[in-house]
């Protein structure tokens, strides 16, 4: 059988904020399921699949978080930033409250997909240098991109600190100044460091794909939405 929790269990668990604080919120009737105001906290519900609203927004119930956000430049992969705002300041407050984290890392200055999930699990196998999940990389580069540098891209180039070559899985041109560059390692400013040792430099960096998410034409800086379970189950 379905199991059934509690209207106020299953708003503390979607991070709406302590079980008192999420009772008082249902008392005031700002909670409804399926348009009707629920003023009782102990009403059950199943969980899974169940969309309520709190002040008229809509809410999907989910165990776990996993979505996508495409980058801004101007923020940080960190929940304790040093000198720009986090990018978990760009979702909304009862996301932040779960212990959301973004899958790897993107500089500051970097733009485009990230993935940001509570799933431990999820994060390990995603970021884990094992399971070499391609990352795609659009660069533009200060100067022009010629033929040796993408042959040394692809080659491998030597990064201090590391012991041996690192090539790129792919590398494409796109324009004079632009290519494509995937890498399967997500080492600290890995595409930076290779373009620079590849003799250009990095002028704009923006992450295209991770694995086989793509990042959508229709999601706008800044925004985030949350992965389809076809994508899921594509990761
Ligand atoms: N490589 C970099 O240099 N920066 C990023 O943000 C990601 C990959």
């Amino acid at each position: 059988m379905a199991k059934l929790m509690q209207l106020e269990r299953i708003l503390q668990s979607q991070g709406f904020g302590t079980r008192k604080a999420c009772r008082a919120l249902i008392r005031f009737e700002r909670v409804s399921v399926a348009g009707v105001p629920v003023a009782d906290p102990f009403a059950e519900f199943t969980p899974d699949g169940l969309v309520f609203e709190v002040d008229g927004v809509a809410w999907p119930y989910r165990e776990k978080v996993y979505l996508m956000l495409n980058k801004p430049a101007g923020h940080e992969c960190s929940r304790a930033p040093k000198h720009h705002p986090s990018v978990l300041a760009l979702l909304p407050e009862p996301l932040r409250n779960r212990d959301v984290q973004p899958v790897g890392r993107l500089d500051e200055d970097t733009t485009g997909l990230l993935l940001l999930s509570d799933d431990g699990q999820f994060i390990h196998r995603l970021t884990s240098p094992k399971h070499k999940v391609a990352k795609v990389y659009e660069v533009t580069a200060k100067h022009l991109v010629d033929d040796g540098q993408i042959a040394a891209l692809l080659a491998g180039v030597l990064l201090h600190d590391e012991p041996e070559p690192i090539a790129a899985a792919a590398c494409t041109r796109v324009a004079e100044r632009v290519i494509r560059l995937t890498l399967v390692e997500g080492k600290y400013h890995q595409v930076k460091r290779m373009v620079a040792a590849a003799g250009n430099r990095v002028e704009a960096l923006k992450r295209i794909a991770v694995g086989p998410i793509r990042l959508p034409d229709d999601l706008p800086e800044g925004g985030w939405r949350w992965l389809e379970a076809a994508e899921l189950a594509d990761l």
